[in-house]
């Protein structure tokens, strides 16, 4: 489709100067697609969404509503900072839902991979529906529907649209980023004012902690999940890592091993430790951590991290492993 096509006098977005260039325009063409109408928009606190959200602030500014579903499967910390930025700071409209136990209630006992992101994905299509049906006179929906989704879309994951909305929720769409490829959208997220831990957020799937809680997901090893990974992104900050190494998360299977906690013996999970590099995401390689800073994460999670009493390294490239676990 024409529209779909990148034009090719389009310069690559690299300096504040054009970025600031680019917001500009987009505001316009934001003001004269939108008029006086109303716009939702499902808000992750990803950079492509967040950068979205603050360029229809600037163009249309109440006029938008942000929906941010806490599907209970988000990083420690996320919703706090989605909340702070965009409520507290950048004055929006957003709806904050904590649909933690919808989601986490209609994944108990769901082991296969696919069946799980598909139950988040209906699931989530659903909370959001309801928020709309909420709000009245929504003509527009807006999407942070980068270039590479729409280059992707068929073949690999195009991960960002809200489609599968019922046929009576129509909408037209506002895709102002969606000639942009990941390093404009953070030049452009940075000329916004958006802070640093949104615009170098490292990629994070949709379905969230889910895929790194392999098998059938319960309360305490997602807590295992979510506390060894703050560990992980904490410690990386404190040495350096965080803008070196591409993605790196924790992962804590479905079984437990023996070990020895005051004296007893423990039977608890093993928290998995995953560093990679990679350009694509098609293949990767694993970062090379100091086994210094190996042992003293380790120390932390097993100390800090309730039910987990090991930490292992995954050595492993893709291929033959995937980047996740899911
Ligand atoms: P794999 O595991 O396939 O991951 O090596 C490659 C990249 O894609 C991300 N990923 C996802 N992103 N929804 C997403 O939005 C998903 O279901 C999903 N699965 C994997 C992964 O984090 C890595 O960056």
């Amino acid at each position: 489709m024409a529209d779909n096509k990148r034009p090719e006098s389009m310069e690559r977005i690299t300096t504040p100067e054009l970025a600031q260039q680019f917001i500009d325009e987009q505001i316009k063409a934001l003001q004269e697609q939108i008029g006086d109408g109303k716009v939702l928009l499902a808000l992750s606190g990803g950079v492509d969404s967040s950068v979205v959200a603050a360029m229809l602030i600037k163009a249309v500014g109440k006029q938008l509503t942000c929906v941010h579903v806490n599907h209970g499967l988000l990083r420690k910390g996320e919703p706090e900072q989605v909340i702070e930025v965009f409520r507290n700071q950048m004055n929006a409209n957003l709806v904050y839902v904590d649909a933690t136990d919808r989601f986490l209630d209609k994944l108990a006992g769901v082991t296969d991979p696919e069946q799980k992101r598909k139950v988040i994905g209906g699931e989530f299509i659903r909370v959001f529906e309801e928020e709309a049906r909420k709000l009245d006179d929504i003509r527009f929906l807006a999407q942070g529907t980068i270039y590479p989704d729409i280059l992707e879309s068929g073949v690999v994951k195009a991960h960002h649209n809200v489609g599968g909305l019922p046929e009576d929720l129509t909408f037209e769409l506002v895709e102002p980023i969606k000639f942009l490829f990941k390093d404009e959208v953070r030049v452009v997220g940075k000329e916004l004012g958006l802070p640093d831990g949104m615009v170098y957020r490292q990629p994070f799937p949709g379905p969230g902690l889910g895929v790194r809680c392999p098998g059938a997901i319960t309360r305490d090893r997602l807590e295992a999940v979510r506390e060894s990974d703050a560990i992980l992104r904490e410690e990386f900050a404190k040495n350096g890592l965080e803008g070196k190494v591409w993605q790196y998360f924790t992962v804590v299977p479905d079984f437990k091993s023996t070990g020895v906690r005051d004296d007893k013996r423990s039977f608890e999970w093993p928290v998995i430790i995953r560093a990679v590099n990679t350009r694509d995401a098609m293949t990767a390689t694993v970062e090379d951590v100091p086994f210094a800073l190996l042992q003293h994460i380790t120390a932390r999670i097993t100390s800090e991290v309730p039910g987990v009493n090991r930490v292992l390294y995954d050595l492993t490239p893709k291929p033959t492993g995937t980047i996740e676990y899911e």
